[in-house]
């Protein structure tokens, strides 16, 4: 049961994170003034949403084997990429960022995003139908860090491999700091539900006991009712 709930997570967050990078890149589509950049960023997409459709169909079979009360927990709300981080509220990446740090970015992270499909890889079992596509969506990334790697070094030719170095530690504890914020929001949750539950219900209880007969305005000129009134 433990195993499926954390097996339920890993299916989850990867989805998110792989559904983000669909939209920054349709959102790079949008910005770019060249053909052939709209087109690389399009595809890029694409892939990104295929592999987000993978993730969530391998959450859901998980999701049918917990409980309802649990599945619950990991349903799919757009909104959630925003809360848990992978899409900034400030815009996307692309909005927000120089070019050539966008570029770094995508090289970086799709190398990372690689390296974290090998842990999800072992969970399934490289022979496992699951494996295969696991296998098939790393070759994708490699794919993609091997494009952005080609266009970060034709348009910066100036920059060190330890620069790109650079770039990628700052992407490692980027990604640590999201996950950290996630945490505490979990943990902020589980520990006011309670106490809005318990606020609610005192405020259910008095309100139960209080007498209202003397503000019934059934069949009174509102007009003659006191303007101090607050009913
Ligand atoms: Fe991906
Ligand atoms: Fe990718």
């Amino acid at each position: 049961m433990k195993k499926n709930h954390s097996e339920l997570t890993i299916f989850y967050e990867t989805a998110h994170a792989e559904l983000a990078s669909a939209l920054e890149m349709l959102a790079a589509c949008k910005g770019t003034d060249t053909p052939k950049q709209a087109f690389g960023y399009f595809m890029h997409a694409k892939d990104e949403y295929n592999h987000a459709k993978s993730f969530f169909k391998m959450l859901s079979k998980r999701g049918k084997k917990a409980s309802i009360k649990k599945a619950r927990d990991f349903r799919f709300i757009p909104l959630s990429l925003i809360k848990k981080g992978y899409i900034s509220p400030k815009g996307f990446l692309i909005e927000t960022m120089k070019l050539k740090d966008f570029i770094a970015f995508v090289y970086t992270n799709e190398l990372l995003a690689k390296s974290s499909f090998k842990k999800i890889l072992n969970l399934v079992g490289f022979d496992t139908k699951e494996g295969k596509r696991i296998s098939s969506i790393m070759k994708d990334e490699l794919r993609h860090h091997g494009m952005a790697k080609k266009f970060f070094l034709n348009q910066y030719p100036e920059l060190q491999p330890w620069q790109l170095r650079i770039y990628r530690t700052r992407e490692i504890i980027h990604n640590k700091g999201r996950k950290l914020y996630d945490a505490n929001l979990k943990f902020l949750d589980t520990f006011l539900t309670p106490l809005y539950r318990v606020m609610s219900y005192f405020a259910g209880t008095i309100a139960r006991k209080l007498n209202l007969n003397g503000y019934k305005r059934k069949d009174k000129n509102l007009m003659n009712i006191s303007p101090n009134s607050i009913l």
